[in-house]
């Protein structure tokens, strides 16, 4: 048997400015995805057979990547993500697999995470139709606070650089990586909407907005001077700044057309105990997120605006490999 772990992500900011080349900072949460893999004598998932057409990212890095040939698997996948809310659990799905067959095959290998990386995003593109960010996929194998840009910024640790051919033609992205301070009092406390979030929808809505009043631009252009100072703030441990630099983020998606009422709800049901508070991810739907001291009461005003909170510690560690209970 073998079984790995992979966390969720949440991004910290410039979403949807990252589309127009500008950086994005995202961190790993503590909730993912855990998958187990033994050898059966038949192909299973979850106790039921396995097909492979339903499971694209399962079957892509099977036959694609591990090119798998040994004998079927029983496979079972736990996940404390909520789905389509942004947090990245195809990703986790993706760099789990990949990890725990990466030990079932060749249990003395030590789990190499940049290429887990890439793996998880190759099975993310082949999954949506040659489009996907390396971000959730990045930030869920690397752990902590990763940084996604054109190039590497200054005071970042440049860790990868990714490419992919997308229908759009050859699309490179730098891959990096932020210390940031031992944070031992605040968390993150995400809030699902409930509603799943349509990152196609969203994306192309953003694009035609920009078509339809070019002066827009200048709130892309906005999100990126945040991201930078909000990057700033993070590797300085100052989480007052940081959660000021979340909630004029929030202000700047707002003008682009990406949050919601239901968003607007849980962000404001929050926003008395939090350092600050902004909707993560493509937004519509999904997930807002709160920096806070006081997660417990945080969670609390999510619960009774009628989301679904998440509490995380802040940049918890990436993915790895899960040792046998005895
Ligand atoms: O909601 P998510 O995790 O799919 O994040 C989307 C982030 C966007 O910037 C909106 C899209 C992208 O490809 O970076």
């Amino acid at each position: 048997m073998a079984r790995a772990f992979a966390p969720g992500k949440c991004i910290l900011f410039g979403e949807h400015a990252v589309v127009y080349g500008q950086p994005a900072v995202a961190v790993s949460i503590e909730a993912g995805v855990e998958v187990s893999i033994s050898e059966s004598n038949r192909w299973s998932l979850e106790g039921m057979p396995f097909e492979a057409s339903k499971h694209p990212h399962i079957s892509h890095i099977l036959n694609d990547i591990f090119q798998y040939s040994g004998p079927p698997l029983e496979i079972d996948i736990k996940s404390s993500l909520y789905s389509a809310a942004g947090l990245g659990s195809s990703a986790a799905l993706s760099n789990a697999m990949g990890a725990a067959l990466q030990e079932l095959v060749d249990p003395e290998s030590t789990l190499d995470l940049i290429s887990l990386a890439r793996m998880g995003h190759s099975a993310e593109a082949n999954a949506q139709k040659g489009r996907a960010s390396p971000t959730d996929t990045a930030t869920s194998a690397l752990g902590g606070c990763v940084v996604v840009s054109g190039s590497s910024p200054a005071g970042t640790k440049h860790i990868f650089d990714a490419t992919l051919e997308t229908p759009e033609g050859s699309r490179n992205w730098s891959i990096s990586k932020v210390e940031i301070p031992e944070i031992e009092d605040v968390w993150l406390v995400l809030g699902f909407t409930g509603i799943g979030s349509p990152t196609g929808d969203m994306v192309a809505g953003v694009s035609e907005l920009l078509k339809s009043d070019p002066l827009k631009m200048k709130e892309i252009e906005a999100i990126g001077e945040i991201t930078y100072s909000g990057l700033r703030e993070l590797s300085s441990g100052n989480m007052e700044e940081v959660g000021r630099a979340m909630n004029e983020c929030q202000e700047r998606l707002r003008k682009i057309g990406v949050s919601s009422p239901e968003l607007e709800n849980l962000i404001s049901a929050t926003e008395s105990h939090s350092l600050g508070a902004k909707l993560t991810g493509a937004g519509g739907g999904g997930c807002m997120v709160s920096l806070t001291r006081n997660p417990q009461r945080v969670a609390e005003c999510i619960e009774i605006a009628g989301g679904r909170p998440l509490v995380s510690k802040f940049g918890s560690g990436g993915a790895r490999i899960v040792a046998e209970e005895n």
